[in-house]
């Protein structure tokens, strides 16, 4: 199997890049090491795990790039794309919404476009949780109403949904949009939640928290969401939505507290408002992945993070 994909160097990327290397696939990364959300090291520093696993083609490349874009496609004969490039990250977002959508939703336009005068029809491509906004309806189906997104990210992977479903409409070919909620693991990135209390429990600082602690998230381990890319690769058909989640919702208050139990250290928490952009709620309907994907999460909050701290006293 020939595949580009995108965004390789980052959390998520570089984790789907060694399993395909573990399957000997044909990989061709591009990835620009974007710097909006985190330093360029790290992605080297991924990367390098990743080529401890195999060998792969990398293109330090912008996605928006059409020249660039079609000489990779016109290089590896790709079968497949799994686009996870993107800024990603709500709260940045809201200063930054052209940004994120010259990102999210013209590179994602670039990629579908070059690929089609490529003769590549397969992709899957990473969407998120945000788009169900503040829906109320727990759990978040695939079928949901989806109008409100509250913040600039939300509506870019919005755009990408209907960007997706547009091509498929007017040219055909297989396209299935992943809606991830909330990854953490080995490698995540150092802004989000998880990676960033472990830093703070562990240096015995204070965590900002937002809210009361009540807000509750599916969080998903790495290693669940790797599993449900890879069955969405091998399940393409036609245009299609899953979601990827965790299976459980985590309310802040007890995550923290899981992750200080875990590092063993007492967690210092100061309380501050709730942050615009962010949902009070997010757990997935994992029904339709479940049953045609054949998607089932394993790990359990305490285990991810057990595992989360291993890595982080290594990295
Ligand atoms: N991590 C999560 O919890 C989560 C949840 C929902 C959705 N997602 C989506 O999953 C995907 C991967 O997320 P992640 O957490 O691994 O983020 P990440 O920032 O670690 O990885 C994204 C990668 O894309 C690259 N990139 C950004 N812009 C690019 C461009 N113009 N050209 C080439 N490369 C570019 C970055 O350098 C980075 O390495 C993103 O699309 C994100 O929106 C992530």
């Amino acid at each position: 199997m020939n595949v580009l994909l995108t965004g390789g160097a980052g959390f998520i990327g570089s984790a789907c890049l060694v399993e395909m290397l573990k399957r000997d696939w044909h990989v061709a990364v591009i990835d620009n090491f974007e710097s909006t959300l985190y330093e360029r090291e790290r992605k080297e520093s991924n990367l390098e795990w990743a080529r401890s696993h195999g060998e792969f083609a990398f293109y330090e490349d912008d996605i928006r790039d059409r020249e660039a874009v079609r000489r990779i496609y016109a290089d590896h004969n790709i079968d497949v794309v799994l686009h996870l490039a993107a800024v990603a990250g709500v709260r940045p977002s809201i200063e930054l919404a052209p940004h994120y959508f010259d990102i999210n939703v013209t590179g994602t336009s670039v990629l579908l476009e070059e690929g089609r005068a490529a003769g590549v029809s397969k992709f899957a491509l990473a969407s998120s949780s945000s788009v169900y906004g503040g829906n109320t309806k727990v759990p978040f189906a695939e079928h949901d109403p989806v109008e409100e997104p509250v913040s600039p990210y939300a509506a870019s992977k919005l755009a990408l949904e209907i960007l997706a479903r547009t091509h498929v409409h007017l040219h055909g070919g297989d396209v299935t949009c992943l809606r991830f909620f909330t990854v953490y693991g080995p490698r995540q990135r150092p802004e989000m939640a998880i990676h960033k209390f472990m830093r703070i429990i562990d240096n015995e600082e204070t965590i900002p928290m937002y809210g009361d602690g009540s807000t509750g998230r599916d969080y998903t381990f790495i290693d669940d969401i790797v599993q449900g890319v890879m069955l969405s690769i091998e399940n393409l058909d036609g245009y299609n939505v899953y979601n990827l989640g965790g299976d459980k919702v985590v309310l802040l208050r007890e995550l923290i507290q899981t992750i200080s139990d875990v590092v063993g250290k007492p967690a210092n928490i100061e309380q501050l408002p709730m942050q615009p952009g962010d949902v009070p709620l997010t757990n997935a309907d994992l029904t339709k992945s479940r049953s045609e994907l054949g998607y089932a999460p394993e790990t359990s909050i305490r285990g991810g993070v057990e595992k989360m701290w291993e890595w982080f006293q290594k990295a």
